[in-house]
């Protein structure tokens, strides 16, 4: 297993050195532009991990000829946001940045899975798609997983019990339209709507919606990265594994939930050859509202970026 990660700032960092100490691959390759940052920082974790009791070989470069042949590829390479900034206000900047990273990645591993998490993430899993014209299997994005995991740390403070318990789904873009499922939420089986008040479940939803953007207020200079990178990691898992879990993820749509050519946060089953199955769920009518909304902004959205990309 070779895996490349494009970027070399916190999330991608904390991605490689993830997969390392989870031993998730045999070789990782941190690839940046800022000659220098890639190849410090991957040998620094080389070196830690005779400690860490890893055989994972990680590599720094800015030359992606060394990627050749990976099996999985995650971009995360992008402009983070700053306080005041929606991940929206990101695509300008981050649809050029993602396409050309994407391009030389593809040019030596035509058969690799591209996993991207670079935002506004919805939009830039569509341009790598574009960019490799890979199909859907093979290329997808994390949002779900974070935003998931934002929503059960914070049903768990609010219970006092276990997040290993809190089962959640979510739908929709990676932002502020995201659609939690209050309705699929349980704790170790209990409706999550028999142990909280809705205003309490409102205010989570609400503070897990806005998520990203709180540690961005705390941080200034950035955005969130290690809960970003354990997401990422945990959909590597599932493929290299072939766990076939049931994630939420950012996918093209190709009919599912009524929808055609957008991508968009829906539970899949991730194994071996990537995003296995879509899930379709019943949804009530206030889901499919919000749903649409969610739609409606990626889809207007993914419009803005094909314009940049022509220019
Ligand atoms: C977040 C950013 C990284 O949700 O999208 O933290």
């Amino acid at each position: 297993m070779k895996i490349t990660v494009i970027g070399a700032g916190n999330v991608g960092a904390t991605v490689a050195q993830l997969l390392a100490n989870k031993e998730l691959a045999n070789e990782v390759f941190l690839v940046d532009v800022i000659e220098g940052i890639p190849e410090g920082k991957a040998l620094d974790m080389y070196e830690s991990m005779p400690i860490l009791e890893s055989d994972t070989r990680i590599y720094g470069t800015t030359n992606y000829e060394l990627t050749k042949d990976s099996d999985i590829v995650i971009q995360t390479a992008g402009l983070a946001r700053k306080p005041g900034m929606t991940r929206d206000d990101l695509l300008i900047a981050n649809a050029s940045i993602v396409s050309s990273c994407i391009e030389q990645a593809f040019k030596y591993s035509p058969n690799a899975y591209y996993l991207v998490v670079s935002n506004p993430l919805d939009v830039m899993t569509y341009v790598a798609q574009q960019v490799t014209g890979l199909p859907r299997e093979k290329v997808f994005g994390m949002a779900g997983i974070l935003d998931t995991a934002r929503y059960r740390s914070f049903i768990s403070m609010e219970l006092g019990v276990s997040m290993q318990d809190i089962q959640a789904l979510i739908l929709g873009g990676h932002g502020d339209t995201m659609v939690p499922l209050t309705r699929f939420t349980t704790v170790a089986g209990i409706p999550v709507s028999d142990l909280m008040s809705k205003e309490k479940l409102d205010a989570i939803v609400a503070r897990a919606a806005g998520g990203g953007g709180e540690i961005v207020k705390y941080l200034k200079t950035g955005s969130a990265y290690y809960a970003p990178a354990a997401a990422a990691v945990q959909m590597v898992e599932s493929i290299v594994n072939d766990q076939k879990r049931i994630l939420p993820c950012s996918v093209m749509l190709n009919g599912e939930y009524g929808y055609n050519g957008v991508v968009l946060g829906v539970p899949v089953i991730l194994g071996k050859n990537g995003v296995e199955k879509v899930l379709e769920l019943n949804l009530n009518a206030e889901e499919k509202a919000l749903l649409q909304n969610s739609v409606d902004h990626v889809t207007e959205t993914m419009k803005e970026a094909v314009e940049l990309l022509k220019k």
